[in-house]
């Protein structure tokens, strides 16, 4: 097999009394997209600021394409470009000399510095606003111009730490479009978020951690397996027969959960074909079925199912 991209093995970092990550390992390969879950305090930034260099580990290493991280000034650093949680950025100066001043920091200058600050402008849709200082600007567009710093050294490993946080629904929109653009440029991207769907959208793997370990590292479509692949057969019914059919639906086998909604029914089967028994016996009481959709379980579906709770705030 190919050397990872990314190579952690056993990483511990210590706060005083508190481990923030207990020793997490992980390998990532060329061109995958995975994410990084996990609830508030869990160690995803910590861990991201490990992989950086930012902060040293108590113990356990970083290699990038197989070669150990030697902190934070390791030329190995050129490959990866990391957008953190909390802004950093110049606020008197504008965006475009944000840019010129973090690309200079890797060594950049003349009309390739221009151009790759031209192109992260673009790709966060601040190009018109490239001369105006940064503390004018909302919070979406510093987080905007953040993302775009990350990404100014064109790095094939792109560490994102809630990067959609605080910005509005079609910049979010245009920036996921634009992940999804790098990812099909063969980029490697680490991504955190607390919102499922993005996941859903950008990542076909998970490693979820909480209390600095790794509950889980498994492919999105295996984890909707292992929490019991259970599909939702949602079912159009008149306000008058809702009540009826929930009793009637319950002792059915296959169906694992009943939830009443306005237009009648939400169902969890264990496979589709309990459908079939679900519609025979509607038919049987003589309730009529308005409408019938499936659904396949989304990840928030399934961190609801294996850990009893949402991972969003
Ligand atoms: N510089 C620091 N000094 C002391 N404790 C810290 C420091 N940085 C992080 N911690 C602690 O380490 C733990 C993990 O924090 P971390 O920021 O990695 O969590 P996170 O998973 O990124 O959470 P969030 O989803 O809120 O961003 C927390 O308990 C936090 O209080
Ligand atoms: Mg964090």
């Amino acid at each position: 097999m190919s050397v990872p991209v990314l190579k952690v093995d056993r990483l511990v970092r210590r706060f005083g009394a508190r481990t923030a990550v207990d020793g997490i390992s992980f390998q990532i390969h060329r061109g995958e997209a995975v994410g990084l879950l996990g609830p508030n305090g869990a160690g995803k930034t910590t861990t991201l600021s490990l992989l950086v260099g930012l902060l040293t580990p108590d113990s356990g290493t970083v290699a990038i394409h197989g070669k150990a991280l030697q902190g934070d000034t390791d030329p190995v650093k050129r490959h990866i470009g990391l957008a953190t949680q909390e802004l950093a950025l110049y606020e008197e100066l504008t965006a475009w000399d944000n840019l010129g001043f973090f690309g200079a920091l890797y060594g950049m200058r003349g009309d390739p510095l221009a151009q790759a600050c031209q192109r992260v402008l673009d790709f966060a849709g601040l190009a018109d606003r490239a001369n105006e200082p940064v503390n004018g600007f909302s919070g979406g567009m510093k987080r905007r111009l953040n993302l775009a710093v990350a990404l100014l050294h064109d790095p094939d490993l792109l560490l994102l730490d809630e990067p959609t946080v605080g910005v509005d629904p079609q910049s979010r929109n245009a920036l996921l479009e634009s992940i999804e653009t790098l990812r099909r440029q063969g980029k490697t991207i680490v991504y955190t978020t607390h919102y499922m769907e993005e996941v859903e959208r950008l990542c076909e793997r998970v490693i979820v951690v909480d209390h600095g370990r790794i509950l889980t590292d498994a492919r999105v479509a295996d984890l909707k397996v292992q929490a019991g692949g259970g599909i939702q057969l949602r079912v159009g019914l008149a306000a008058s027969h809702i009540s009826e059919a929930r009793q009637s639906l319950a002792d059915v086998t296959g169906v694992s959960a009943i939830e009443p909604v306005a237009e009648g029914l939400h169902l969890w089967l264990n496979q589709v074909s309990v459908a079939g028994n679900v519609l025979e016996l509607l038919e049987q009481r003589g309730i009529p079925v308005l409408s019938l959709a499936t659904r396949q379980p989304s990840l928030e579906d399934v961190f609801l199912q294996l850990t009893g709770r949402t991972l969003r705030d």
